[in-house]
Formats: C-alpha cells, structure tokens, sequence
C-alpha cells in the first residue's frame, strides 16, 4: 500500500458531528428522530407519504398513495395537481408574493431579481404563448437555452399547461440535440441567440437550426434574445420570445393535471449507444423533490440557495428549479464558467448575495484546490451555513478542503448521492442530525431501502463491496423510459430480481453508512456528467475511417475521469496527429464538447474473448497505466496486451 493509500484511509476513518449550532436551529435536529422518520416511513409507507403530500396543493385529494405493479408505481392515485401552482401560486397568497424567487447574474455581470409574483406574472404569459403556438397538454417541448432565466420561465409554464418539456444541455450538439427532439416527437423548441460562456458567445441558435433541418416534428422556435448578436431567421417557423409575449395577457389558471401526468423527459446515458429518455410524473417527482430539498437542505425561509448545476442535468430540475420553489425559498442563478474573468467568480457570487447554502459537484472543488486558497479568501464566505456535493464521489482531500477553506469548519457537508431516474436525493446525511465521514454519502433517506448485492442478488456482508440496488418504490423514480419500456424493466429491474439496479457498485460499512465506488456499467462519469462509453464509440465508428473503437474512462484528477479511445483505421489509412484531431473533432461535432477523448491510441487490433466481446477491463488497466491483475485466459490473441502497453 503507498503512503497515499494510508493517508486517505487516516482521513476516512474520521467523523464530523453536525455543530451543535447548526443542530439546534435544524429541521432535524438529532439522529434519534432521523431514526425516527425513517421507521416511520418503511412501516407505515403510506400515511408517511400522504402526511409529506398534504403540505402541498392538491386540486383533488388522491384515493390511493401507491399502487405498485412492479416495475411500474404510480404514487397519488387519482390526486389532481400542478407543480408550477405550487411553486408560485401558493407563494402569492402570503407575503412571500415580493419575495426573490431567482435571483439571477449573467455571466458579463448583469442582473436580475425575479420575486415570486413577477416570476407567475411572466409565467403565465408564456404559457400563454406556448398555447397560441399550439401546444396542447401531452405535447413535448425541447428546451435548448442558456442558463437565464427565461429557461425556468419555459419550464414552469410547460408545467403549467401539462405539456413535458425535454430540455437538452447547451453543450450537446446538433446531432444529439436532433436524436433528442427526435426521439421525444417534439413539436417546439426553444432557445436563445447565444448565451455566454467564458466570455464568448455559445451559437445555440445556430446549433438548432442545424438540428432541426433533422427533425421535421418541430414545427416552431422561439429564439429568446440574450446577446443580440446577429442570427438567421426562418420566417414562417421562428419567433422572438419577446414578440410573441406582448401579444398575450398574464392570466392563465394552472391546468389540473393527473398526479400520474408526464412532466418532463430527460435524456441520459446508459451503457448501449442511444440516450435513454427518462420520465417523470407530476405528483411523486413534486412530492420528492419538495420533501427532500427541505429535509437536505434544511430550507428556511430566510435562506439564499445556490446551486451551481445547469438545469440541462436533472440536479438542474429538482434543485435549481422544482424542489427549491416549491419550498417558497430563493434561488441564485448564475449564467457562466466559475472562472470567468478570473477564479473568484464563485466566492464574489456568494459575498455578493450572502448564499447561505451552496451546492456543487465535486469536479468543482477539485478545480478550486487547484486554482489556490488565494481566491476564496480573497472574500467573504461567512454567509455560508451548509455546503453540498453532488454528481460523483468526492474524494476525501476535497472533501477536507471544502470543510475548511470554504466552509470555514462550520458548515455541515451533505454529500448527496442520487441519479436522473431517481428524481430526488436517496442517500445523504441531514445536515443536523447525521455525523458524517468523508467520502461517504452516509445514510438512506426516509423511504429508502438501499442494498448491496453481489452478482447473484444476495446482500453481502457490510464493509464488502457490490452492487447498489434499491429495495423498494418511492415517488420521484422514474416511470419508465420514454416509448421504450422493455428497455426501463430490462435496464432497470431485470438485474437483480425485485429490485431496482443503480449501475453503481458501492459498500455499505459497519454503521451503515454508503460508500459509492462508481458505475458498474459501461457508463463513465466525467465532471459529474454520465456518458455511455457506447455512445462515444458509435460516434468515431461513424467516421470513414475508423474501423473499430473501444472507449473507456481514464483517472483524472479534476475531472473525475476523462476519455481514452482505442482505436483500429480502415486498412492503408495512414494515423498521426492530425488523424487524432479529426477524430476527437468528429465526436465533438456528433455529440458535443463534454465527449472530447482526451487521448486516441491507435492499434493494430482490440483485446476480444474469443467469444468477439471487446475486454474493456483490460483497456482501463491500459489508459491507467495500471498493470493488468484480472484474469486474461478468455483473451483470443495474448500477445496483444503487450503491443497495446507499447502503444502499436
Ligand atoms: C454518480 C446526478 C458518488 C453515480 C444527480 C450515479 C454519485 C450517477 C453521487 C448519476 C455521490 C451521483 N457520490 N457518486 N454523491 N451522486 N453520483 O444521472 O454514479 O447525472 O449513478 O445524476 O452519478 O448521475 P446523474
């Protein structure tokens, strides 16, 4: 074991008790009555559910909390609600009408305040618009913006009127954005003339008119004007967002909708080349995200919350926008790079707004140790009251550094453990009650029957490593995936009898808390964001002059993990650089920046099993640099492990 090693685990092995400060304020304030809650909600499920459920609006009251035909829940049987109602309109009838819903800086520094009743106000009227485009309940939206806020002004108001909106990362290309609108039949998309990032212009518009010479359903755009620069414009099929909003009024009641109506589509990856559409339903996700935003975050009313996510990843959807807003809390919204124009952006945001809670993911923090404790001190960070993680582990050197340098060793840590199907966090400590360990997730979260299994299904003895599965319903999961439904019960719950597969291995130690090892699958996480190797194989086998590719995730430091291609051409094609560049290009032109190999390596052939199954097992050890100690007996041509260390 290296002196690394020893020192990590040192470091694991330690526990921090939530301030005796911070406890005494809290929601929960102590473990007994986490333990409490948690009983509560695995022996009597559904009043625990129907007590969480009534402190929101219900136009009509559900007959049924869960009817389980497993794998298919639907939770509130018969309620009728909306959500974006409950994120606005129940905030007007109180004071809380003037209080800042987003608050909102541009990445060039301009602002803006929305309180919750001007939020409604432009709400309403876009959802207006949406209908006089002809956008009825049921029909999909494809939302390709920047990070302003008019992109949660649209998805509110495809709440509002029941139609599922299926909003698409502005750092995907045309050729995904396409695949995406495609696959959804949407019949609208919006978005912007560019939006900022890193002091230059991201050409959505562009991107999308690109996109949609593919997709024949969409049958308008609205472009909503952020830089002003210069874009072409197709009469018939697009329109101002500003035009279209002064022709309607602002009065438009929220649609009651089936607690089981779709809400949004989202695409993710998963470990075969197609993105899978992820839904979710009204009532559950509603339910999830309110409860688990006010549990994790220990929302009050005071409190100014900022998460860093994009609302093109589903920590965007549940805690930028739904869970946050449907507390009656305020959200920051900041449109740009963290280090645009210099490193400190992030710490002047939170001096500027006094953020008292902040909520990153860890490729961030691994970023910041590397930029230097000069730039966080450089402000005032003791507005801060609790810190959080998400998207990946945290390894615990972050951990440390974001305990001390930015939480000032006051500030809990939840490390919130948690995926797009899943709809809401699952494991994550409460920042008064649980004590944590870093690196760990710690515990489930009332209503969460997590587990891990070995290979044949079985639990395994805690402090041994396996799969993460999860034992029961709640009601944020995912329904299924869109128009693919074999692929939702094969992906999901074929694995493991009974249970819902994770594709994340995992160990659970002595006091039950989580430790999260990483995916399973073919699916690799690179700065928090998942990517199918699969995906980014498909896409340089679609290049003439490949042959055959093997993708696998390569450690990074910062990033968590980057991407090594292996990589055979098509006979007398010659390889060099150039080769290299035109086919990291090419990925990036299929799928977008975030899929860029970090490294190319050309061979002659790929390791198989004599059965033609590419052994990515031995490709990872490779990228690594690792020696190889599985077993290599199944590989068809031995030799070649040798000639792939030495690069032929
Ligand atoms: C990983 C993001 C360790 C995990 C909300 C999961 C984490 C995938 C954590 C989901 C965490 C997320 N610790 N790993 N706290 N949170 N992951 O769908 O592998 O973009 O399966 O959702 O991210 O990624 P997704």
């Amino acid at each position: 074991m290296s002196r690394k090693d020893i020192d990590s685990l040192l470091k694991e092995s330690r526990r921090f008790e939530p301030p005796a400060e911070f406890q005494s304020r809290a929601r929960i304030g102590s473990i007994e009555e986490y333990e409490k809650l948690y009983k509560e909600s695995i022996e009597n499920r559904d009043s625990f559910w129907s007590n969480i459920a009534r402190e929101l609006h219900w136009f009509q009251p559900w007959t049924e909390v869960l009817r389980w035909n497993p794998p298919h829940a639907e939770w509130f049987v018969e309620g009728k609600t909306n959500l974006s109602y409950n994120c606005l309109d129940v905030h007007l009838e109180s004071w809380r009408r003037n209080k800042a819903a987003i608050i909102w800086e541009g990445e060039p520094g301009d602002t803006r305040v929305l309180t919750f009743q001007m939020l409604h106000h432009e709400v309403c009227r876009f959802a207006n618009v949406l209908k006089r485009l002809g956008i009825e309940k049921g029909d999909r939206v494809a939302i390709y913006m920047p990070l302003v806020p008019e992109l949660a002004i649209a998805m509110l108001a495809c709440a509002r009127i029941g139609a599922p909106h299926s909003i698409v990362f502005g750092g995907f290309s045309a050729e995904a954005l396409a695949d995406r609108i495609n696959d959804a039949s949407a019949k609208l998309v919006i978005t912007a003339d560019g939006g900022y990032r890193r002091g230059k212009i991201v050409p959505l518009k562009e991107t999308v008119d690109e996109a949609v010479t593919k997709s024949p359903c969409i049958e308008n755009v609205v472009v909503y004007k952020r830089t002003g620069g210069s874009v072409s414009f197709h009469p018939e099929r697009d329109h101002w967002w500003h035009e279209l909003m002064e022709a309607v009024d602002a009065d438009c009641p929220a649609e009651p909708l089936d607690s089981e109506h779709p809400l949004y589509i989202l695409y993710t990856s998963g470990s075969t080349g197609k993105p899978k559409g992820v839904m979710h339903t009204t009532g559950g996700y509603m339910v999830g995200t309110y409860v688990t935003s006010k549990w994790v975050f220990d929302l009050k009313e005071e409190d100014t919350y900022w998460c860093t996510a994009d609302i093109g990843w589903v920590t965007g959807h549940s805690y930028v926008v739904y869970g946050i807003l449907a507390n009656g809390a305020t959200t920051v919204m900041y449109e740009g790079a963290p280090n645009w124009p210099e490193a400190d952006r992030f710490w002047q945001i939170i001096e500027k707004y006094k953020v008292t809670i902040f909520y990153t993911a860890p490729t961030a923090i691994r970023a910041f140790v590397k930029w230097g404790e000069q730039w966080p001190d450089r402000h005032d960070l003791s507005s801060l009251r609790l810190l959080g993680t998400v998207g990946e582990p945290i390894n615990p050197e972050a951990w440390m550094w974001y305990h001390s340098v930015i939480g000032g060793k006051r500030c809990p840590i939840v490390d919130t453990w948690w995926q797009t199907e899943t709809g809401a966090i699952m494991i994550s400590p409460l920042p008064g009650a649980t004590s944590t360990k870093p690196g760990s997730a710690t515990r489930p979260l009332p209503g969460v029957v997590p587990e891990i299994v070995g290979p044949d299904g079985s639990a395994v003895p805690p402090g041994k490593g396996g799969f993460l599965v999860l034992r029961e319903p709640w009601p944020s999961m995912l329904r299924t995936i869109y128009g693919d439904d074999d692929r939702y019960r094969n992906q999901y719950w074929s694995q493991v009898k009974g249970s819902y597969f994770t594709g994340d291995g995992a160990r659970c130690d002595e006091d039950g808390y989580y430790w999260i090892m990483g995916r399973v699958d073919d699916v690799i996480n690179i700065s928090g964001h998942r990517l199918g190797t699969m995906e980014v194989e498909s896409a340089l086998v679609s290049h003439p002059k490949v042959a055959e590719a093997a993708v696998v995730g390569k450690p990074d430091e910062i990033k968590g993990e980057v991407i090594a291609a292996f990589v055979t051409v098509e006979s007398g094609i010659e390889v060099d650089e150039a080769l290299s560049d035109e086919l990291k290009a090419h990925v990036v032109k299929q799928i977008g920046g975030i899929a860029r190999p970090d490294e190319i390596r050309f061979t002659e052939s790929l390791p198989k099993t004599r059965s033609g199954k590419i052994m990515r097992r031995l490709l990872r050890d490779i990228a690594a640099g690792r020696e190889t100690t599985g077993d290599t007996t199944t590989l068809e041509d031995r030799s070649i492990l040798d000639r792939l260390r030495k690069g032929q």
